[in-house]
């Protein structure tokens, strides 16, 4: 087991590289075992989920080639259609998009029911309606393996009741080789929703209106190989925006498209950041304490539900009264219980979070309760007085590519540090100043 040891209270300042979007990975890496033929898939993450969905593809006979750090070749040519059940599978969220993959291409599948960070229920009945409507049966049969088999797939008119990323792309997925058209209406317009449909359609696909609520599909006979570049991770960037504002740092966020971060640049305006894009960068200054704001999470292009603990770690360190509102997940405010050991003064009421917020949180020993509240209690730790101890730092490397080196990179202090280890040692090096 290992954590985090972090002496706060260094501004961040240089240039950080983001990595490629990992859940837009996900969903690619699913998708191209669609093909029988090599597809090169650039710009991939190196984090802990897709090496998850990658062991997976690779079990169920998919020839997977690792050439370099951010490229794999997948080719799906000799999967085994056999259910998809391990442990890796049953712990990341972005194994149900192997339902829709091999369900599209084999118009068959089963895969372990997804697992993913705990914020919330999260049904899967709006893939399963998707999957029924284009003439699948599909149910979940013990130990929790969903099922769905088709004599055929036919092309249909889906209204998804929620706006749903993943229902969405899984519905793409099983849509785009059945006969006939496809019309999803109020589907979600995420990043990642388009560069997935980008990448089908560089594999032949005939997908049209990613991006907006409604997507058309017309059904092919087979998908080719193809190269395709993920785009860059915009959760990823944003965290990085949000810890230099609460450090009142100076940070330049690159290999970006700022319009996927136009709201997460428009709080930060609002309550006093500096904040310049450029073609592919964004730099971020806050040399002042910042002012308060309201916020509600919505689907793209609102404000993402995984930047929300991000936000509210800021707004904690804010003048005045912010009241942040959560409306995708229902369970996303554990975190408030670790920035209350730090300090912070949140009183959760549903799905709000009322802050008050304060000069400087104080280190603490805290744990990250999913992906991204790890990632935001990171950032409240280097933005604190004093050294902190993140724990479950497991839930961290599932999305964040090389976190505590990329931090050090900027000036934080933060050690990765194994539990059983004397904790002094990693002090000393703080106050060596060793923080490479
Ligand atoms: C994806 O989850 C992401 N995960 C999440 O990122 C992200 O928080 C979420 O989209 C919202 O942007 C992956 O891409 C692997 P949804 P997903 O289906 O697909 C309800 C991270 O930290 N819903 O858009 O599970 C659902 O309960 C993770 O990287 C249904 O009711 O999210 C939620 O309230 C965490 N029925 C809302 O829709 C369904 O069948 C949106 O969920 C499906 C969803």
């Amino acid at each position: 087991m290992e954590h985090y040891v972090v002496k706060g209270g260094n501004p961040l300042s240089g240039e950080v590289e983001i990595a490629g979007a990992k859940n837009a990975a996900l969903a690619i890496l699913a998708a191209s075992i669609m093909a029988n033929e090599p597809v090169t898939i650039e710009n991939v993450p190196d984090v802990s989920d897709i090496r998850a969905i990658v062991g997976a593809i690779d079990e169920i006979g998919g020839i997977v080639e690792h050439p370099e750090r951010h490229i794999y070749r997948i080719n799906g040519a000799y999967i085994k259609n056999e259910p998809v059940d391990n442990e890796a599978v049953r712990k990341i969220r972005g194994s149900y998009y192997l339902i829709g993959a091999l369900l599209g291409k084999y118009k068959s599948a089963e895969v372990a029911l997804p697992g993913g960070c705990n914020i919330g229920l999260r049904p899967i009945d709006q893939h399963i309606k998707g999957f029924r409507a284009l003439g699948a049966e599909v149910h979940v049969a013990p130990p929790g393996l969903v099922v769905a088999h088709a004599e055929e797939l036919t092309g249909s008119h889906i209204y998804m009741d929620v706006v749903s990323v993943g229902a969405t792309i899984n519905i793409i997925m099983a849509a785009v080789m059945a006969k006939g058209s496809t019309i999803i209406e109020n589907a979600a317009k995420e990043p990642h929703v388009v560069d997935l449909a980008n990448f089908l359609n560089s594999m032949g696909a005939r997908i049209r209106g990613a991006g907006t609520d409604v997507i058309r599909i017309k059904g092919v006979e087979a998908l080719h190989g193809t190269d395709y570049s993920i785009i860059p991770d915009q959760i990823e960037a944003g965290t990085y925006m949000y810890a230099a504002a609460a450090t009142k740092g100076d940070v330049t966020i690159t290999n970006v498209i700022p319009k996927h971060l136009e709201c997460l640049t428009a709080k930060l305006t609002e309550i006093g950041c500096e904040v310049t894009e450029s073609d592919d960068s964004v730099r971020v200054v806050a040399n002042k304490r910042l002012g308060h704001t309201n916020v509600k999470t919505l689907p793209y292009p609102g404000f993402p539900t995984d930047m929300q603990p991000q936000i509210s770690v800021l707004l904690g360190l804010s003048k005045g009264t912010s009241i942040v509102t959560e409306s995708i997940f229902e369970n996303r405010f554990k975190y408030t219980d670790e920035l209350a050991k730090m300090g912070g003064r949140f009183r959760v009421e549903g799905n709000t979070a009322i802050i008050d917020g304060i000069e400087q949180y104080t280190g603490a020993k805290i744990s990250a309760p999913d992906l991204r509240a790890g990632a935001a209690l990171v950032t409240a730790a280097l933005a604190a007085r004093g050294y902190s101890e993140v724990y479950d730092i497991h839930y961290i490397e599932r999305g964040y590519e090389d976190f505590p080196e990329k931090l050090r990179s900027l000036g934080a202090c933060i050690a990765l540090v194994n539990s059983d280890d004397e904790e002094r040692r990693a002090i000393n090096r703080f106050n060596m100043r060793v923080v490479g």
